[in-house]
């Protein structure tokens, strides 16, 4: 039965109440990230895009990947700062060969940002036989990071962001994520949140299982982007100008990502869960290791599987 925060008005109205009682961290001018190589993953639109052109202006160099608009991200980054490296990489991160072949393509980084999500209008299954925001949202992004780690392009001590939501909280836990179902418009907010939950538990599970690296998990809050685009016609009338109403731009919210991505309070507390900047609790359930182990070990073998042992 679909609840009554499952439907797009109120995951929307209960977004907006968030953000009328947050105040996102503000990262100062003088924090830096001079010369670091930066991963943005989902980088040409929304919030990846405004998250790569703070980056810049502090200095980095950026690493995108995503599907389309790759040459129009390109260049407003590069106009944010004159002389800045941006690396823009097509794929669809739901194709696994496609991702196999750009892991070989990028080098290393300083830090990674996992950021690309999708919210389709109803089920799509991917070529790999999963369902789209699970494939994206958890099995893409364990993708990139075992193919980074077994490459020994991360550092110790690097930073991976993860961009999950609050809409995990409510969501039950997806046992059987590895069969997709058939839902239409009405059950895609229930699945994004038990994706996103995956997502939230999975990050969890990589603190634990790659204790060199620094895991932050966080949910930006609602922004006005075109995440809905797919919205059936009847839907979008309502949700776009809602969206723009109610939440910032992009733009507004990429420092507080900026500041989980590049503050030194965060140095050795991997694991932290930021909502709107704040540090709390996860949702029930994320936390729980064995859990965590279990879904870890499944995504691995499913790698193992797909990539034959690469
Ligand atoms: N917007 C919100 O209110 C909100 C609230 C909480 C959390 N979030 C989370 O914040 C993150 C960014 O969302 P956003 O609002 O900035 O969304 P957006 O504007 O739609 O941007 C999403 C990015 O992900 C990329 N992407 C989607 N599917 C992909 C695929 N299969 N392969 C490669 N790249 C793909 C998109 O590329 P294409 O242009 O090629 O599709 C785009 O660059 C997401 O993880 C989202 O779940 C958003």
């Amino acid at each position: 039965m679909q609840r009554r925060h499952d439907t797009p008005f109120f995951a929307t109205l209960s977004g907006a109440l968030d953000q009328l009682r947050a105040k996102l961290p503000e990262l100062d001018e003088s924090v830096r990230a001079d010369g670091e190589r930066i991963l943005i993953t989902g980088g040409t639109r929304g919030l990846g895009l405004a998250l790569a052109k703070d980056l810049v202006r502090r200095g980095a160099d950026v690493v995108l990947l995503g599907r389309s608009g790759l040459r129009a991200a390109e260049e407003a980054i590069r106009t944010a700062r004159q002389g800045a490296r941006v690396d823009v990489h097509g794929v669809d991160l739901t194709e696994v060969d496609a991702v196999e072949r750009v892991l070989g393509e990028l080098g290393g980084f300083d830090r990674v940002v996992l950021n690309a999500g999708a919210v389709p209008s109803s089920s799509r299954v991917t070529s790999s036989g999963l369902d789209l925001m699970v494939h994206l949202h958890v099995v893409a992004n364990a993708q990139l990071v075992r193919g980074l780690r077994r490459r020994h392009a991360l550092p110790d001590g690097a930073r991976v962001v993860i961009v999950g939501s609050e809409a995990h909280r409510k969501a039950a836990f997806l046992d059987d994520w590895q069969t997709p179902t058939t839902y239409g418009t009405a059950g895609v907010l229930e699945m994004y949140g038990q994706s996103k939950r995956l997502l939230h538990t999975w990050a969890e599970a990589l603190k634990r299982e790659a204790p060199e690296l620094e895991v932050v998990h966080l949910c930006p809050g609602g922004m006005a982007t075109d995440i809905a685009r797919e919205a059936p016609a009847s839907l979008r009338w309502a949700v776009n100008p809602a969206m723009r109403l109610l939440f910032p731009a992009p733009d507004e919210v990429a420092g507080s990502v900026s500041w989980a991505l590049l503050s030194p309070h965060l140095v050795g507390r991997s694991g932290t869960y930021l909502h709107l900047g704040v540090e709390k609790e996860p949702g029930e359930g994320v936390r729980d290791a064995e859990r965590g182990r279990r879904l870890w070990t499944e995504i691995e073998a499913l790698l193992e599987r797909w990539t034959d042992g690469a």
